[in-house]
């Protein structure tokens, strides 16, 4: 049996990808490796979303030549692989193949090809691709990643993911449905609904709030999140949905991008400060303790102080749970890249703005978490934690990290623990009893 492994960059949707693709390679006859040593195909599925992201790719693949088997088929597969194309063939002379997120049906007739030592490059779009006949190979044992939109219809100047997956495209709900309910039944209880703008979806008959209520009715099915929403696409149906079905955790991710109106205009975001607010007032107002994460860009072409001040403003009106930041990064072929040069901000500007940034949110978080010391929920128990002898990493409802104490058979339980520290961004949690409601009487 010939050998694969995959080596996965980016974003869930790849990591997704990935499972795909593991997947039909096995349905073809290949077996799965975790280690590049001795495979007879080696993937990298790769993530373009910033230049650091590609620079990485870019140093491992020059590492994976000196640790490759002879003959062995080095492949790069996923964003990058769309964004670079035939390109990437002619810098990396040992890679032999190059495959877009849309391609991967091509897999094993074009890995054929390279094992008798051709070379190819695959990134045609294919908008009736979802690859429902694949069935993805899960390595997470606790959660189920589960696409439901591939591709993105909006523009944001800055993004490059428009041009690596192309067209935004729905699957039917039925089949999305279907594949929970697989999932379920082989004991995962929390799944994870994926999409570019996730909450835009509509398979022509239902939109993401159907979805929500349909995937948040299957039985056995006891948490359900989705990532990453639009803001513009938080209709009241969607909300209401959220809100109304009881699986469906009290978490958004809702990336924000910048505070100031004439920033998020530049950046096309289609909403303005006071309606990224009116958006998080609503999703409040409709549930009841939701934990609410973003991401926020610093350093986008022309931000000025004042801008990068509403920034910071916005920051702590909303006051999140937690954050990630990214310092603007220009992507070739993005609108960002043809704004005036003089609207470029000086890297040590961008240093400095990042770094008030993150300090800005990290003492909120770790407000909002001390305040929270003593509470009891509930946690699902992950996986072993990287520090800590028998401890594990659990999750809220509201995506609350929680450090318990465990074993190995923890994993994918649910247990009652009150919070009783924080490092101030995660926590530490002792197991306590459930409380059962007493029985009615009659
Ligand atoms: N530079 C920096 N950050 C970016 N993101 C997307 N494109 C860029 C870019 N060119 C960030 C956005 C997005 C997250 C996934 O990555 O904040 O929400
Ligand atoms: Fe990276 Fe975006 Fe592609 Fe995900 S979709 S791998 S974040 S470029």
């Amino acid at each position: 049996m010939p050998s694969v492994y995959i080596e996965t960059y980016g974003c869930q949707m790849n990591v997704s990808d990935s499972e795909l693709m593991y997947g039909k390679l096995r349905s073809e006859g290949y077996e799965t490796v975790d280690a590049p040593q001795g495979a007879d195909v080696v993937l990298v599925n790769t993530c373009a979303i910033r230049e650091n992201a590609e620079q990485r790719v870019i140093g491992r693949l020059g590492e994976l030549r000196r640790d490759l088997k002879p003959g062995a088929v080095l492949g790069v597969t996923g964003c990058m692989a769309q964004r670079l194309g035939p390109r990437l063939l002619e810098t990396d002379t040992r890679v032999q193949l190059v495959v877009g997120p849309d391609a991967y049906r091509m897999l094993p007739a074009l890995i054929e090809g390279a094992r008798q030592g051709e070379r190819f490059s695959a990134t045609d779009f294919d908008l009736e691709e979802h690859y429902e006949d694949f069935t993805a190979r899960r390595f997470e044992g606790v959660k189920a990643w589960i696409p439901v939109q591939r591709g993105c219809d909006y523009r944001c100047t800055y993004c490059i993911v428009p041009t690596t997956r192309g067209p935004e495209r729905s699957r039917r709900l039925a089949d999305v449905v279907r594949e929970t309910r697989e999932v379920v039944a082989q004991g995962i209880t929390e799944v994870v609904l994926l999409g570019q703008t996730v909450n835009s979806y509509h398979d022509g008959t239902h939109d993401f709030s159907d979805l929500l209520r349909a995937v948040g009715a299957v039985e056995g099915l006891r948490r359900l999140r989705y990532t990453s929403p639009h803001p513009n696409d938080f209709s009241d149906r969607v909300i209401a949905a959220m809100a109304e079905t009881p699986t469906v955790c009290e978490h958004v991710h809702l990336p924000m991008q910048s505070g100031s109106t004439s920033m998020l205009k530049r950046m096309l975001r289609r909403y303005t400060r006071e309606e990224y607010l009116d958006c998080v007032s609503r999703l409040r107002a409709a549930i009841p303790g939701l934990g609410l994460t973003t991401d926020i860009i610093v350093g986008f072409p022309g931000e000025t102080d004042e801008e990068f001040e509403e920034t910071l403003s916005l920051c702590r009106e909303v006051r999140f749970d937690d954050a990630f930041t990214f310092k603007f990064s220009a992507r070739e072929g993005t609108p960002a890249t043809r704004m005036p040069a003089e609207w470029t901000v000086p890297p040590e500007v961008v240093d400095a703005r990042y770094d008030a940034l993150f300090a800005t949110l990290r003492g909120i978080s770790r407000e909002r978490n001390m305040a929270r010391l003593g509470e009891r929920l509930e946690v699902l128990v992950e996986k072993e934690a990287r520090k800590g002898e028998g401890l594990y990493q659990a999750r809220s409802r509201d995506f609350k990290t929680v450090l318990v104490p465990g074993t190995p058979e923890s994993v994918g339980t649910y247990l009652h623990v009150e919070l009783t520290g924080t490092t101030g961004a995660t926590f530490t949690g002792t197991p306590v009893a459930e409380r059962h409601a007493l029985p009615m009487a009659g």
